[in-house]
């Protein structure tokens, strides 16, 4: 661990084995409405690669219609975000959810999945992503506790940018770093109990290097170091070692990130060997795009939250929407 002023380093614990979804298998004649409930956690926090983990809080109701060789199940379900962000390496049961006072956040999940021989496919979600105490009314029960902000608070972003430049300064050993995910924005009474949690992610740019920092891209997902940040007037980050710590041979260049990893929903709109959006082999980010990767595909958004996206994205194909 390094302490250098306002910057704390401090190592995550890397547990990179997600656990793996130990459950019984759903047949049409008795659909466990836990078990489909799970699997279907399991996909959302999966493709759900922005913000926070997602845990189930309560299935609020399920239906069943056979059809020819199977049947279609319909879910409802209430998600909570839990303090895990996307490249935090711990399964999201292990995360905690974050409490009321802690201005907590809610999914109301309409999920789709079709059971055939014993297989069971998400075939398609949509959710509503809300804080579940409104500023306005955590303002009235609470006014001491904090309100959340826009993920693009101007004032904020800049403190951010800032940090991101200490950061470089003072703990960048190899490559600079940037910024990946404005994750969540808190405003206390008093500026200075202001909060920022984001994410940086380690590019291709060798410290030292005089390319300007906005034109660095990040290192592909599986061979990046991720930093989480938290703080405002003195900052920690935790970092995660990459999943790859193959040293490249002599003369070797860092791989270009393809697409082979994993379909993602933003493919279409950037080239190729383009940055990651999270730790999980997921494709670029926009800078336009980086606060609302499904914007234009959701209702009233709430801009301080990172919404769970529809899936599949429109322009996703079929062949991509199976799961395994
Ligand atoms: C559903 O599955 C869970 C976990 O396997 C089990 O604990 C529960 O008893 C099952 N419920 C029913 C109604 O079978
Ligand atoms: C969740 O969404 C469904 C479908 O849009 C709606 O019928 C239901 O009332 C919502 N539940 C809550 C708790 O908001
Ligand atoms: C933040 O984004 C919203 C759209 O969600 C936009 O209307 C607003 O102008 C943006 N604010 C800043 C400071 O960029
Ligand atoms: C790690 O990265 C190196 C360099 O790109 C690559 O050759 C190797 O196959 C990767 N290892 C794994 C396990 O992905
Ligand atoms: C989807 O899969 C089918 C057969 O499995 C294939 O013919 C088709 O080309 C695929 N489409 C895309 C866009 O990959
Ligand atoms: C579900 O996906 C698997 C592959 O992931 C595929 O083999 C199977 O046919 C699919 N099942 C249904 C019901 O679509």
């Amino acid at each position: 661990m390094r302490t250098l002023g306002v910057l704390t380093l401090l190592s995550a614990a890397v547990l990179l084995c997600s656990a793996a979804p130990g459950l019984e298998p759903l047949t049409c004649r008795k659909v466990n409405s836990s078990v489909a409930a799970d699997k279907a956690v399991h996909h959302i926090n999966e493709y759900h690669d922005h913000g926070y983990k997602f845990r189930l809080h309560e299935v609020q109701g399920n239906s069943v219609e056979q059809v020819d060789g199977g049947c279609n199940v319909k879910l409802q379900l209430d998600l909570r975000e839990t303090k895990c962000h996307t490249i935090n390496p711990k399964p999201f049961e292990d995360c905690e959810i974050r409490s009321e006072l802690a201005r907590a956040v809610k999914a109301n999940c309409t999920v789709l999945m079709t059971i055939k021989d014993g297989d069971a496919n998400i075939t398609k979600y949509e959710c509503d992503t809300r804080q579940v105490k409104t500023n306005a009314e955590m303002r009235r029960i609470r006014p001491d506790c904090p309100i959340l902000l826009p993920l693009n608070d101007s004032e904020s972003l800049k403190f951010i940018h800032d940090m991101v430049k200490l950061f470089n300064i003072n703990i960048a050993k190899k490559h600079y770093y940037i910024l990946q995910d404005v994750a969540r924005i808190t405003a206390g009474k008093y500026m200075h109990e202001n909060y920022a949690e984001f994410v940086l992610v380690e590019s291709r740019c060798p410290v030292g290097s005089k390319i300007p920092i906005e034109e660095c891209t990040p290192l592909c997902p599986d061979r990046a170091d991720y930093a989480y940040c938290q703080g405002f007037e003195g900052f920690e980050c935790y970092i995660n070692d990459p999943k790859n710590t193959t040293a490249l041979g002599p003369g070797e260049e860092e791989p270009v990130c393809g697409h082979h990893e994993r379909s993602q929903p933003h493919d279409h709109e950037h080239g190729h060997g383009s940055p990651p959006t999270g730790g999980k082999g997921k494709g670029s980010i926009h800078p336009l795009r980086r606060f609302h990767p499904c914007h234009g595909f959701l209702f009233n958004p709430d801009p301080a939250l990172h919404p769970i996206c529809p899936w599949p994205l429109p322009h996703r194909t079929q062949n991509e929407s199976r799961i395994s």
